[in-house]
């Protein structure tokens, strides 16, 4: 990227030849003061969200009653589910559903992963993984008699081929990873690491959370087993909405998950004794459907869809680069790095700038109408959600943190 195009009018330019830049009217934007680099923690809100959770309330609550669960609010996780899995993540119907939590969806395919290969006594993940998926390791590792071979890897670059290859064996049963690294953006190749699991027998089950939505996946194609993610990041499903979870087809006979509820059985309302998982991505499910909460996921998705994941992609590339190319030019010489690949390819929809005071700066940014993220020890993390985040953005809320910087001097 030419030093000469790095100033405002040249970020506004790019704005201007932004094909999505239409979607950014589809969000609410309460506080123009505020640049909003953190996309990636919490969507923005799409316009359209309130009015459909206002009419499932009114209309199908309010007017239906206990009648609308048999008029499609039971379907809402696998319909909504499908939507995302064949337009998002590249898997044909009846393999994603949207359930509980990511972390609570990551417990199910962790554990029934672990229950599929009784005779194997080791997990493999990274050190750097996400914490809930480190902490519901450690859990079932604990309750199970297993170990975890935890692969070492430098923060900024994510586990290596190799080292990954080096822990998987014989007495692999799982192996698990982020996607893309939920602090430095890191992407992993999702065929090739799939495959080495595969070849030792494991199951992989692959954390999609910063994926969804910016990263377009082919987990059919790649052969994956399972999957999770969070739907309040990029698919703007809003506070604390449900995850969605995968799993591949050939699989779905075979695996059993923990949370033996309701309507993971067949024919629930007969009510009867013992449990009998109903047919396919259905077991998956345990109780009643946050249906209210669905509404929300399915507006913000609806967007994402039509946007097409395809130019939401290269949107983040491009967005990426050029807050490197800015970090680079304004912020190198006060002392920021680039703690994300350089690569676009192997890089997500966000950024982490290094910084030994990460923390300080991150308040300073945030106290100042710059909403970003710090993430131990030393990263202040952007995230460069493509529907809602501007060039301008970007330029603006890096010459913030160059001001604060240049009058600590
Ligand atoms: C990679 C990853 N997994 C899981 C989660 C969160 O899980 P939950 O929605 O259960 O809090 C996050 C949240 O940021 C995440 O980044």
């Amino acid at each position: 990227m030419a030093t000469a195009t790095l100033d405002r009018a040249s970020a506004l330019d790019r704005d201007a030849s932004d094909p999505l830049r239409a979607f950014r009217d589809r969000f609410v934007f309460a506080d123009d003061g505020v640049i909003y680099l953190d996309g990636n923690s919490l969507g923005r809100l799409p316009r359209e969200t309130p009015t459909r959770v206002a009419e499932l309330i009114e209309q199908n609550w309010g007017e239906r009653l206990i009648r609308a669960w048999t008029e499609g609010w039971l379907e809402l996780p696998l319909e909504i589910g499908d939507r995302i899995g064949e337009a998002l993540l590249g898997a044909a119907k009846g393999q994603v559903a949207i359930a509980d939590s990511t972390t609570v969806c990551f417990y199910k395919l962790a554990s029934a992963a672990l229950q599929a290969r009784p005779d194997r006594t080791e997990i493999v993940t990274d050190r750097d993984n996400f914490p809930t998926d480190r902490y519901v390791l450690e859990s079932l590792a604990a309750r199970n008699g297993m170990r975890i071979r935890w692969v070492e890897a430098d923060p900024h670059r994510g586990p290596e081929p190799d080292q990954v290859k080096e822990l998987i064996g014989a007495q692999t049963a799982l192996v698990t990873f982020t996607h893309v690294s939920y602090r430095s953006a890191f992407v992993l190749d999702m065929g090739s690491t799939t495959r080495l699991a595969h070849d030792a027998g494991a199951l992989m089950l692959w954390d999609l959370s910063h994926s969804i939505g910016a990263v377009p996946v082919q987990l059919d194609a790649e052969d994956v087993d399972l999957a999770v993610g969070c739907t309040y990041k990029y698919l703007n499903g809003g506070p604390g909405a449900p995850a969605f979870l995968y799993v591949a087809r050939r699989l779905q006979e075979e695996l059993r998950q923990p949370i033996w509820g309701w309507l993971g059985r067949q024919d629930p309302f007969e009510m009867a004794p013992g449990y009998e998982p109903a047919e396919g991505i259905t077991a998956m499910l345990s109780g009643t459907p946050p249906v209210i909460a669905l509404a929300a996921v399915s507006a913000g998705a609806d967007l994402v869809i039509e946007a097409g994941i395809d130019g939401i992609r290269r949107k983040a590339m491009q967005l990426t680069d050029y807050a490197i190319a800015v970090t680079d030019e304004l912020l190198a010489p006060l002392g920021v790095s680039v703690g994300s690949p350089r690569d676009a390819i192997r890089r997500g929809a966000h950024v982490a700038l290094v910084h030994p005071d990460a923390r300080a700066l991150s308040t300073r940014l945030i106290d100042g109408g710059v909403i970003v993220d710090f993430r131990t020890p030393d990263v202040i993390r952007l995230g460069l959600s493509p529907l809602t985040t501007s060039f301008a953005d970007v330029w603006d809320g890096l010459s913030r943190l160059r001001e604060i910087l240049s009058v600590r001097g």
